[in-house]
């Protein structure tokens, strides 16, 4: 069976991937490993924590990543994120914390670990920033070659930001990680903003969890709630929240829901454009690839498989 390590900075999307790891049983969940960005590594790994007994698997082992970019500086976990995911990444909804710790073993020494024991059944799937991966890819070059790959949210292939307007939250935290990942040789699957965006949640959608009348179910509807208003707020034309944690753990599982080009992907790390991933027309014709670029999705069937998925989760 494939196995799943998510490395997350646990706001709203991030556990809503969670959520459809769990809800998915051709995949295994071995572990989740902590990193920052929408909350510091400390509160994402609690939640992570409390997240996963919500839902019923406190057996999901979570590690304790890196606290911050491995170079020069990444911007602070700050108002912005507060606004989009709340105080506590999670909607600022409360739910019982967790009587369990973290993992002793340092996220990154899981990651090694795990690359060696499971080997190409293994896939590894960063929605926060790329520092904990890139610091095990340093330590061990050779899990490039053990991994069964990388299925990575972050950055786009057009120009598309939301820190501005060329650069994505993932990436511009930590645009040194992000570029030594690409150019590492790892089997390297990229899900960009641009893509993600054509995925949204409504209300209508949450409403169902709601309904279920369990606690998981209102703890998804209230927490992504959060996040549909904050969407409401900046982008209201959009009609929803973006799914881009969940769609990255969707083509885990599945990799036919999108589209794929092959390209030789960087990240820009100097300039006013620092932390903007780069696939110009040029780069199509490169004998290196660096990644499958996601460029396209099939909207529909990743809505229904997010949204059976997640309810026969929730339900329980
Ligand atoms: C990414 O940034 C974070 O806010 C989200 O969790 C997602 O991983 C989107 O740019
Ligand atoms: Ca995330």
């Amino acid at each position: 069976m494939k196995k799943l390590i998510l490395d997350l900075d646990t706001g709203v999307d991030d556990a809503l991937a969670i959520s459809y790891a769990l809800g998915s049983p051709e995949v295994e969940l071995i572990g989740i490993t902590g990193t920052y960005g929408n909350v510091q590594v400390e509160q994402g790994v609690r939640n992570s924590l409390a997240i996963t007994d919500l839902l019923g698997h406190p057996e999901v082992k979570v590690y304790q990543g890196l606290p911050h970019a491995s170079t020069k500086d990444s911007f602070a976990v700050g108002e912005v994120s507060a606004f989009i995911h709340g105080q506590n990444g999670i909607g600022e909804v409360t739910i019982p914390d967790s009587k369990r710790e973290p993992e002793t073993e340092p996220a990154v020494d899981f990651i090694i670990d795990a690359a060696k024991t499971y080997g190409k059944d293994l896939i590894y799937v960063p929605t926060g920033p790329m520092t904990n991966i890139a610091a095990a890819l340093r330590k061990a070059p050779e899990i490039k070659d053990q991994l069964g790959g990388i299925v990575l949210m972050g950055g786009a292939l057009t120009i598309c930001g939301n820190v501005n307007a060329w650069t994505e939250a993932n990436i511009s935290q930590d645009p040194e990680a992000a570029d030594y990942l690409f150019r590492s040789g790892a089997q390297t699957t990229m899900i960009g903003l641009d893509v993600t965006l054509q995925t949204l949640l409504a209300y209508k959608d949450t409403q169902r969890w709601r309904d279920l009348g369990t606690k998981a179910g209102a703890f998804l509807a209230d927490m992504t709630d959060y996040y549909i208003k904050a969407y409401e707020t900046t982008d209201p034309l959009r009609g929803g929240c973006g799914l881009h944690d969940p769609l990255a753990v969707g083509v885990a599982v599945d990799p036919t829901l999108v589209t794929t080009l092959p390209i030789n992907m960087k990240v820009d790390v100097e300039g006013p454009t620092r932390g903007r991933t780069i696939g110009d027309n040029d780069r199509l014709s490169d004998s290196v690839k660096t990644a499958n670029v996601a460029v396209g999705v099939d909207v529909e069937r990743f809505l229904n498989e997010l949204m059976t998925r997640i309810t026969a989760l929730a339900q329980q």
